[in-house]
């Protein structure tokens, strides 16, 4: 299994598991997959060269098993923020640990730039698998955004979460981005 920052030539892949994501989790997702079904190649090549938008790949066996984004804000005053967005793991490739290889891919290329001070993401209340990982991997709750996304005839709330990305794991500040004494 390895890890790498997708770019056009992954645009195929890239909308395939992400119209698989929609399809199958339509809870876990904003987009829906009618929405996104019709956008063109170009619309995928363009989130993957985008100078706003990370996005990672996990692959096993040369095959794109499982996706996350990272979105930077362009304007001025909200530059030390960024999003983590479109986690997903096809299902015959989870609980092997992708899920947290990604999210730490996007914490250590968040942590790559010094303006950055921390990720944010919104998870369904009640997806409890994704809720878990992001705490693992350091994030907490903010918040709590009631009727956030309506599937169907049903409502479901969205947690917020952050994590300070200028504190490593269960310790110290890191270096490249500490914050003056
Ligand atoms: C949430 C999601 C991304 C997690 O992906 P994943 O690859 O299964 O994540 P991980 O393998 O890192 O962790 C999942 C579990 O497997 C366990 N695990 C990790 N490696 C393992 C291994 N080698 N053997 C056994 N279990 C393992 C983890 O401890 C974790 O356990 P937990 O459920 O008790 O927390 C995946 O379930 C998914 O895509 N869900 C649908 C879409 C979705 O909800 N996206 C999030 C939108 S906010």
């Amino acid at each position: 299994m390895w890890i790498e920052r997708l770019d056009a030539s992954h645009a195929l892949a890239y909308r395939e598991l992400m119209l698989e994501a929609y399809d199958r989790h339509p809870q876990a997702f904003t987009s829906s997959v009618r929405e996104r079904a019709v956008m063109p190649l170009s619309w995928w090549e363009g989130r993957l060269t985008s100078k706003l938008d990370a996005v990672f790949g996990a692959f096993e066996d040369g095959r794109l098993a499982g996706i996350v984004g990272l979105a930077f804000e362009p304007r001025e005053k909200a530059r030390h923020k960024s999003t983590l967005f479109g986690m997903y793991v096809s299902a015959d490739f989870r609980q092997h640990g992708l899920g947290q290889k990604l999210v730490e891919a996007t914490i250590a290329e968040a942590q790559k730039h010094p303006e950055l001070k921390l990720i944010q993401l919104t998870v369904t209340a009640g997806n409890d698998a994704a809720f878990k990982l992001y705490q693992r991997c350091g994030f907490v709750q903010f918040g709590l955004e009631p009727l956030a996304v309506r599937v169907g005839e049903d409502y479901f709330d969205k947690i917020h979460m952050w994590r300070d990305i200028t504190v490593q794991q269960g310790g110290g500040e890191t270096v490249a981005s500490s914050r003056p004494q």
